[in-house]
Order: C-alpha cells, then sequence, then structure tokens
C-alpha cells in the first residue's frame, strides 16, 4: 500500500469513509487533504455509528496517527466537539494531528457563506453553510488566519482586527447585517488554542518521515472529482481540490512519493446542492435510490439528487486523477430494479460525447444516452465473495470496467466493514 490516495470519484457522498476506514486497518497515517466540515463520513464499527466531518477516519484504530493537513480548513469550535465526542465513547482521539498552515474558519466566514447564499436566490451555490468558500477566499486572498497564528495572541489580533475591517463593511454594507466584534471572536478562538496545541505540528513532515521510514499512508479526500474548483462542475463547486493533484499540494508532499490513486464511485450516482446533473432520475426510480440508499447528506441532512451510474463522468474521473482502482459501493441498492441504465454517453446540442463536455452550456444540455443491463433483483448484502454474486452483478461491475478502463478492486453490499468483497486480480 505505502502511499494511497482514496478520493471520491463522482460528486462525494461515495462512501469514501467507510472505504479509508477499511484500509485504515493496515496504515499508519491517515491524512485528510483538503476541505473542512462541509465533509461527513459515518462509519459503522459492530453496528455502532459514528460520524465524523473533519477527523479522519482511521482515527478508530489504534495504531493509526489520523492527520489534518495544510490544505485543509478548520472550524476549531467544530473540530474541538469531535474530539470531546469520540473521547466520550471509548475511543483515543489523543494521537490526532493537526498541521500549523491549515486555516480556521472564522465566524464571519460562517456568516459570509449563509448571507451570500441568500443573495444568490435563485442561482445559489447549495453549500453546506459551514463557511468554507469565504475561508479559502481569505486563504487565497492572502488575509486567512491559520491554525499558528492561535499561538501568538498579537499576531492574532492585528489579523483579525486588520481583516475585520473589511468583513464588517461588507456584512453591514452590502449584506445588511450586524458588524462583528474582533475582541468577542478572539476571546473564543484563543480559548481554543491551549485545548488544540497539543494536536499541532508540522504534518508535511510527520507524512514525509512516514513514508521515509517504508509506512503505509493513506491519503484522505473530502466531497469529489466533480466537485473539485478546477476540474468539477464549476461555479457548482467546492472551494478546493479534492482530486489528486490535491492530495499532494494539501498534504506537502510530492507526485513521485504516491503509489496508488482509488476513486470510490456508488454503483449509481448522486450530488447535493445546485448544478447539472445528466443523469438525475426524478421519478420513483430516483426515490427508491434515496429510500434504500438512505441518500441523505451527514452533514446537512439535504436529501440528496439520485440517477443512474455516469459513466462519461466516470472516465473523466480515471482521467483527471490518474485513477489506479476503483472502490464500487452500494451495489446492494442496486438489488431493488430489474433493469439497470448506465450512461455511456452524452448527447447535447444535437451532438454525442464521449468525453465529459468542458463547456458549462454543452453541459447543461446534457441528456444521456443509455445502455442498458439486466438487474438481478435478489438480497446481495449476505454475500462476502465477488464470485458469489449474481452472475447480472458480475456483468454490471465488468461492463464498468471496460468502458472505464480501470479495475475495480472492491465492491461493498453494506454498510458493514464485512459487507466489502474484495476481488483477487
Ligand atoms: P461548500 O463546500 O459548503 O462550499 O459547498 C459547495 C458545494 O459542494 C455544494 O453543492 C455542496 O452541496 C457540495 N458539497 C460540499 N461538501 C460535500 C460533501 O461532503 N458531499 C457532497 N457534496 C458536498
Amino acid at each position: 500500500m505505502p502511499a494511497t490516495i482514496i478520493l471520491g470519484a463522482q460528486w462525494g457522498d461515495e462512501g469514501k469513509g467507510k472505504v479509508t476506514d477499511v484500509f485504515a486497518e493496515h496504515a499508519q497515517l491517515v491524512v485528510r487533504y483538503q476541505g473542512g466540515n462541509n465533509a461527513g463520513h459515518t462509519i459503522v464499527v459492530d453496528g455502532e455509528r459514528f460520524a465524523l466531518s473533519l477527523i479522519p477516519s482511521g482515527v478508530m484504530y489504534p495504531q493509526c496517527t489520523p492527520v489534518i493537513a495544510s490544505g485543509c480548513v478548520i472550524d476549531p469550535r467544530v473540530l474541538l466537539d469531535e474530539i470531546e465526542m469520540l473521547d466520550d465513547r471509548g475511543v483515543d482521539p489523543r494521537r490526532l494531528r493537526i498541521s500549523s498552515n491549515a486555516h480556521l474558519i472564522m465566524p464571519y466566514h460562517r456568516k459570509l457563506d449563509a448571507v451570500m447564499e441568500r443573495y444568490l436566490g435563485r442561482h445559489k451555490i447549495g453549500t453546506t453553510k459551514k463557511g468554507i468558500g469565504p475561508a479559502y477566499t481569505d486563504k487565497f486572498a492572502r488575509q486567512g488566519i491559520r491554525v499558528q497564528d492561535l499561538f501568538d495572541r498579537k499576531i492574532f489580533h492585528d489579523k483579525l482586527e486588520a481583516t475585520l475591517v473589511e468583513k464588517n463593511k461588507l456584512l453591514t454594507r452590502v449584506y445588511n447585517q450586524l458588524p462583528m466584534n474582533a475582541s468577542e471572536i478572539a476571546d473564543e478562538y484563543l480559548e481554543y488554542a491551549d485545548r488544540l496545541l497539543p494536536y499541532v505540528t508540522d504534518t508535511s513532515l510527520l507524512i514525509w518521515e512516514s513514508l521515509r521510514d517504508g509506512r503505509d499512508v493513506l491519503f484522505e479526500g473530502a466531497q469529489g472529482t466533480l466537485l473539485d474548483i478546477d476540474h468539477g462542475t464549476y461555479p457548482f463547486v467546492t472551494s478546493s481540490n479534492p482530486t489528486a493533484g490535491g492530495a499532494l499540494t494539501g498534504a506537502g508532499i510530492g507526485p513521485r512519493a504516491i503509489d496508488r490513486i482509488v476513486g470510490v464511485a456508488k454503483a449509481y450516482i448522486s450530488r447535493v446542492g445546485t448544478g447539472p446533473f445528466p443523469t438525475e432520475l426524478s421519478d420513483e426510480i430516483g426515490e427508491t435510490m434515496v429510500s434504500v440508499g438512505g441518500e441523505y447528506g451527514t452533514v446537512t441532512g439535504r436529501r440528496r439528487r439520485c440517477g443512474w451510474l455516469d459513466l462519461v463522468a466516470l472516465r473523466y474521473s480515471a482521467r483527471v486523477n490518474s485513477l489506479t482502482d476503483l472502490f464500487l459501493t452500494k451495489l446492494d441498492v442496486l438489488s431493488e430494479f430489474e433493469t439497470l441504465r448506465v450512461a455511456v454517453a452524452y448527447s447535447s446540442l444535437g451532438e454525442r460525447y464521449t468525453e465529459f463536455p468542458r463547456q458549462q452550456r454543452v453541459l447543461y444540455n446534457c441528456s444521456p444516452i443509455y445502455e442498458e443491463l439486466p438487474g438481478w433483483t435478489s438480497d446481495i448484502t449476505g454475500v462476502r465473495h465477488f464470485r458469489d454474486l449474481p452472475k447480472e452483478a458480475q456483468r454490471y461491475i465488468e461492463f464498468i470496467e471496460d468502458e472505464v478502463r480501470v479495475p475495480i478492486g472492491w465492491v461493498s453490499v453494506g454498510p458493514e466493514r464485512r459487507q466489502v468483497l474484495t476481488r483477487s486480480p
């Protein structure tokens, strides 16, 4: 395994948390490289559900060090709550390591995220309203406040006061909101500093040392490829790079360090928030996917939009991430349907597309061109070996592999760790 990236190959919510958790059994380090508490993963261990938004799922294994790397944005209140929750439920969070270079989500980021969405009206992105976009905006505008700033009161105050001048103008004059108070924010955040200090370190160095010593390191992406700020369905994206390149910049390592890049894809597809979605189903089939698949957001509880598997998008994902393997999740949800459909191409504005369209106008007008495959309509949640899957399910998997040209190494048929079938090569 040595260095493996695990990332979402669709619009997020592919079940990466569980996948990382399964892989983490053999890993010494599990690294979150981008995003913040807009992500959410549910891990089921011995029937007990754990919902995590920031701390990598590897925390569940005692040999594993969970790392929140420099490319992440951290809401310290949320992180401390998560640490406390784990502690209360008997999971030791003391191994956690946080990058001193990660940026902080501040109260004005959360506020701005909410009011900006309101202002956009029907053009809204449908963000999680956790302050992610405004925090990354400040990072790139070089006005961000980083974890390390918490440990120097003067720097923290100076940076906060400087940025609040602008933020308060924006809040009061543009968005008609009350201004925020610098000393109240400072009191709150500096109180977090002491509690966070034991976890803070140079995570890039920690990762490098682990790789140098031959340890297994897992890089865990949040959200998914089609939500990538550069390669996703812009502007309906998140403000970071969930793609494989983001793992390198976010963690502070080079491309030669990586051995394997695993794309996680659901056996169908979903998205939350607004934006184009060629295979979306607004009928009974989509409704069944939502109810059987439990397609409601871990973070916001929002209902996810669902549709048939989109192989145009999956091929794109294989390309922009240089995927070495695929992990197919939730195959059991498709047991509901007699006939399955998969999009192999799009038709848009009189043309046929087999590559993911680069132009927004084309993407908006896409209708999927489907291939039909027979379903299996039997309960597969108890299957533990690939060879024991109904032949229609095996055929479905092989069809995807042929189209995407990436081997599917694992298939999951339920939420538990033991419901993962490993495919022998
Ligand atoms: P933001 O990341 O909160 O700025 O939201 C931007 C877009 O990304 C919205 O469409 C969100 O619904 C979507 N998004 C953010 N995090 C996730 C996730 O973990 N899963 C799926 N979609 C997400």
